[in-house]
C-alpha cells in the first residue's frame, strides 16, 4: 500500500511542469481572467473580435452560428455583429482584406486566428494585446514587448491610447501611457479580458459541451461509488 502511495505522489510531481504554463522568452505574462461560463463576456469579446480583428485576420474554422453556444440567437448574431447582407450566419469568419494585400501592406500575412489560443496561450494573448507601444523605428510605428518587431499595427490604439516604452540598457523596462484613449486602463483591461475569453472559446467551441459532460460523468461516478460501497458492506456483513 505504502509503495503505491509513493508511486502516485512521484507521478503527480513528474506531471507538474506540464501543468504549469511556461512563460515565453522570459517575458512576464499577466494572468488572463478566462471564464467560459460568462456568456456576457464571451459575447462582448465576439463583438470586439468581429468588428476589429476580421479586418485583417480570418477565423476560417469558426462559423458565426456557433455563437449560438454562447447565448446569441441567429437574429442577434446578424444584428449585433452587423453582418453584411451577403454573409450568412452559417458562413465561416473570413477576413475583409485578402492575405496577399495584407502581406504587401504589413510584410507578413496576418495568420488565421481560429485556434490562436492553442498555439499561444490565454495569458500570452491577454498580455500581447496590452503591450503595444509607439516605436518610430518600426514601419508600422508600433512595437510590442511580448512580440518584438511585430508586423501588426496596434489597431486598438483609439481604445487604450498610446503607450511609450521606458528603456533600460537596451531593453524595455516599463510601458507608460503617453496619450489616453477612449477607455480607462481598467476598462481596456476588461475589454481585452473579454476578447481573450472569446479567443479561448473559439479555439475549442466544444469545450463548453465537454465541461458539461465531464460534470455528468463525475456525478455518475460518485453515485456509483456510494452504491458499490453499500454493496460491499452487504456482501461482507455475514463473513466478518
Ligand atoms: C491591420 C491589420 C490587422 C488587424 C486589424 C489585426 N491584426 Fe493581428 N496581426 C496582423 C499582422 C500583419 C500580424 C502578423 C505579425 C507578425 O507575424 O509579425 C498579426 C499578428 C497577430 C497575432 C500573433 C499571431 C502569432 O502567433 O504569430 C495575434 C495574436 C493577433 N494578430 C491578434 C489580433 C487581434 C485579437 C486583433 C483584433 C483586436 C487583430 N490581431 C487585428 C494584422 C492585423
Amino acid at each position: 500500500m505504502k509503495a503505491i502511495n509513493k508511486v502516485i505522489i512521484w507521478a503527480m510531481l513528474a506531471c507538474m511542469p506540464l501543468l504549469a504554463n511556461a512563460s515565453e522568452g522570459g517575458v512576464h505574462l499577466d494572468k488572463a481572467p478566462v471564464n467560459l461560463q460568462d456568456q456576457a463576456s464571451l459575447q462582448r469579446g465576439a463583438k470586439l473580435f468581429t468588428s476589429r480583428c476580421l479586418a485583417c485576420h480570418s477565423a476560417a474554422a469558426m462559423r458565426y452560428n456557433r455563437l449560438n453556444d454562447i447565448g446569441m440567437s441567429d437574429d442577434q448574431i446578424r444584428a449585433e455583429l452587423e453582418l453584411p447582407e451577403d454573409v450568412k450566419v452559417g458562413s465561416t469568419m473570413q477576413a475583409a482584406m485578402d492575405a496577399g494585400s495584407a502581406k504587401m501592406a504589413y510584410g507578413v500575412a496576418p495568420p488565421d486566428l481560429s485556434v490562436i489560443a492553442r498555439s499561444r496561450n490565454a495569458d500570452w494573448l491577454y498580455t500581447y494585446m496590452r503591450s503595444f507601444y509607439a516605436d518610430a523605428g518600426r514601419p508600422s510605428g508600433w512595437n510590442n514587448t511580448v512580440f518584438p518587431s511585430v508586423g501588426m499595427p496596434f489597431v486598438l490604439a483609439d481604445m487604450q491610447g498610446e503607450q511609450e516604452a521606458e528603456m533600460h540598457e537596451g531593453h524595455v523596462s516599463k510601458l507608460k501611457l503617453k496619450e489616453a484613449g477612449s477607455m480607462s486602463a481598467a476598462e481596456y483591461d476588461s475589454a481585452i479580458a473579454d476578447l481573450t475569453n472569446y479567443l479561448v472559446f473559439m479555439s475549442e467551441p466544444a469545450i463548453l459541451v465537454r465541461h458539461q459532460i465531464g460534470w455528468i460523468v463525475l456525478i455518475f461516478l460518485s453515485v456509483l461509488l456510494v452504491l458499490m460501497y453499500a454493496l460491499k458492506k452487504e456482501i461482507w456483513k455475514d463473513i466478518h
